[in-house]
C-alpha cells in the first residue's frame, strides 16, 4: 500500500503536528506529510516543518476578499501537494460547506472534550465551569457543524479537584497526541468506514 499523503492544518504551536511527524518516521503512521499549511505567518508550527524540510505554507485570510476564495487557496495547495487526509492540528477556523464538500469524508480533526460535551473555544475553561468530573479528548471527521462530525475515537482524562484549565490541558494534550496517531494510522490502512454517523474500524 502507497504513503497516505497528509495535509495539515494548523494555526498555533504544532504539538500534535510534531508527534505525527515523530510517529511517521518511527513507522507507525505509514504517511507523508505532503504541506503544512497555517492561517498565521508567525506559526511555530510552521517553523517545525521548515526545519523537517516539509513545505510550510501560510495562507492568510486577510490577503482574500471571500472566505470561500481563502479556502479555495489552501484547497489549491492541498491538491498541489497531492494531499488524500486533511489534518486539523489546532486550525482555528470553521471551514465551509464548499471546503467541506471539496474533500468530503477526508478532514479529520482534534477536540480536547469528549464531544458532543463542551465543543468549541475554550473547552477546558467550559468543562471547569460545568463542574463535569471527566474530560478527554475526541478525534472526529468534520462536517458542516462546529465539533459535530461523526466520531473516530475518544478518550477519558478525570478532572481532579485542583485542576485549573492548563493542568486540565497538559494531561488532555498527551492523550491526544497518543490517540491523532492512532486515528491518522487506521486511516492511513484504510481501516476506517464511515456510516452515517457511525466510524466502524475495520479488525486489523
Ligand atoms: C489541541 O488541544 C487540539 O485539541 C485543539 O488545538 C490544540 C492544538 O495544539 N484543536 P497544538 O498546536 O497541536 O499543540
Amino acid at each position: 500500500m502507497s504513503e497516505t499523503v497528509l495535509g495539515i492544518l494548523a494555526s498555533g504551536r504544532g504539538s500534535n503536528m510534531q508527534v505525527i511527524l515523530n510517529n511517521i518516521h518511527s513507522g507507525q503512521i505509514h504517511a507523508k506529510i505532503g504541506v503544512v499549511i497555517s492561517d498565521h505567518p508567525t506559526a511555530k508550527v510552521l517553523e517545525i516543518a521548515s526545519a523537517a524540510g516539509i513545505p510550510a505554507v501560510c495562507v492568510e485570510r486577510k490577503n482574500f476578499a471571500t472566505k470561500q476564495e481563502f479556502e479555495a487557496a489552501i484547497a489549491a495547495e492541498l491538491v498541489n501537494h497531492e494531499v488524500k487526509l486533511v489534518v486539523l492540528a489546532g486550525f482555528m477556523r470553521i471551514l465551509s460547506g464548499y471546503f467541506i464538500g471539496l474533500f468530503s469524508g477526508r478532514i479529520m480533526n482534534i477536540h480536547p472534550s469528549l464531544l458532543p460535551a463542551f465543543p468549541g473555544l475554550h473547552a477546558h475553561e467550559q468543562v471547569l465551569a460545568y463542574g463535569a468530573k471527566v474530560s478527554g479528548c475526541t478525534i472526529h471527521f468534520v462536517d458542516e457543524g462546529v465539533d459535530t462530525g461523526p466520531i473516530i475515537m475518544q478518550q477519558a482524562v478525570a478532572v481532579l479537584a485542583d485542576d485549573t484549565a492548563d493542568r486540565l490541558a497538559e494531561r488532555i494534550i498527551k492523550v491526544e497526541h497518543a490517540l491523532y496517531s492512532k486515528a491518522i494510522g487506521l486511516y492511513c490502512e484504510q481501516r476506517l468506514c464511515i456510516e452515517g454517523r457511525n466510524v466502524k474500524i475495520i479488525e486489523g
